[in-house]
């Protein structure tokens, strides 16, 4: 995923949470793999980094879900 900012030049911010999304400040758009772009209506978005979310480029929070049970079957990592 690519994201960029539009119009006059801003700060765009990204932080990774861990087992979690990456959050994003500051972008008007985020660029899926897939090229399709995604106009961001937010100050801050969270971009699904675990793969599972049904809501890509988004997060849905099941990445919650993939740690915990990685987590329980003792998973390093997790
Ligand atoms: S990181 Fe939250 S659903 Fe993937």
């Amino acid at each position: 995923m690519t994201w960029r900012g539009r119009g006059r030049p801003s700060t765009v911010s990204v932080t990774v949470c861990p087992d979690g999304p990456v959050l994003v400040r500051g972008a008007d758009q985020v660029i899926g793999e897939d090229g399709v772009i995604h106009e961001v209506r937010r100050p801050c978005v969270a971009l699904c980094r675990c793969g599972r979310s049904s809501l890509a480029p988004w997060c849905d929070g099941t990445h919650k879900a993939v740690t915990s049970d990685a987590a329980e079957r003792g998973v390093s990592g997790a």
